[in-house]
C-alpha cells in the first residue's frame, strides 16, 4: 500500500562519515527488516515492467534482495551477477572504475539468446555498477529491457552513465 512505501523510504537510513569521512552512507537494514515495506517496496521496482521481464538480474550483494522479491512476486528466475572471482564457470566479465581502482563483475550462462532481462538493484550512485551490469547481459546475448533501483542518489548523476532507471526513491 502507499502507506507501506511511504514508510519504507523512512526505514534507508542516512550514516554520516562512513565508511569513510565525507560520505554518507544509506543503511537499509531497517527497510530489509520490515516485510510490509518489502513487499511494497517489491512492487514498485517491478510496476513499469510488469509481464515485460522473463528474468530478473540482481547486482550482488545488496541487489540480491530485491532480486529475489522481485523474483517470487513475478514468477520468474534471478540471474545473480556476482563480483569476480565468484562463479566457477563465469560467460561473461566486465570491468569498471571506481573511485579508487577498477571492480569487476561476472555473469553465468544460464540466458537464452534474447531473453528479456530487469536489471535491479538498492543503490544508484555514480552508475558505474549499473551500467556494468548493462554490458554485461548484453555480452551474455540478452536483452535489457529496465534497470530498477531503490533509491538513486540523484546528486551523483549515475543516469548520465546508465541512460533510463526507474527508481522509487530519489535523495
Ligand atoms: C553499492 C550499492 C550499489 C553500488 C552503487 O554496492 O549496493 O550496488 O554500490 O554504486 P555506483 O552507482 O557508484 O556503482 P557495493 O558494491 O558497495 O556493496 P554491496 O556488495 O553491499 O552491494
Ligand atoms: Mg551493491
Amino acid at each position: 500500500t502507499n502507506t507501506d512505501l511511504d514508510r519504507a523510504k523512512t526505514l534507508i537510513a542516512s550514516i554520516p562519515d562512513y565508511p569513510e569521512p565525507g560520505v554518507n552512507f544509506r543503511d537499509i537494514s531497517p527497510l530489509l527488516a520490515d516485510g510490509a515495506a518489502m513487499r511494497a517496496v517489491t512492487e514498485a521496482l517491478i510496476a513499469p515492467f510488469e509481464g515485460q521481464f522473463d528474468i530478473v538480474g540482481g547486482l550482488e550483494a545488496r541487489g540480491f534482495l530485491f532480486a529475489g522479491t522481485i523474483a517470487m512476486m513475478s514468477g520468474v528466475g534471478i540471474l545473480p551477477i556476482r563480483k569476480a572471482g565468484k562463479l566457477p564457470r563465469p560467460a561473461a566479465a566486465v570491468s569498471y572504475s571506481l573511485e579508487y581502482g577498477t571492480a569487476t563483475i561476472e555473469g553465468p550462462d544460464v540466458l537464452k539468446e534474447g531473453e528479456r532481462v530487469l536489471l535491479v538493484d538498492d543503490i544508484l550512485a555514480t552508475g558505474g555498477t549499473l551500467t556494468a551490469a548493462q554490458a554485461l547481459v548484453k555480452d551474455l546475448g540478452a536483452e535489457v529491457i529496465g534497470s530498477a533501483v531503490v533509491l538513486e542518489l540523484e546528486a551523483l548523476g549515475g543516469r548520465k552513465l546508465t541512460g533510463d532507471v526507474h527508481t522509487v526513491f530519489a535523495g
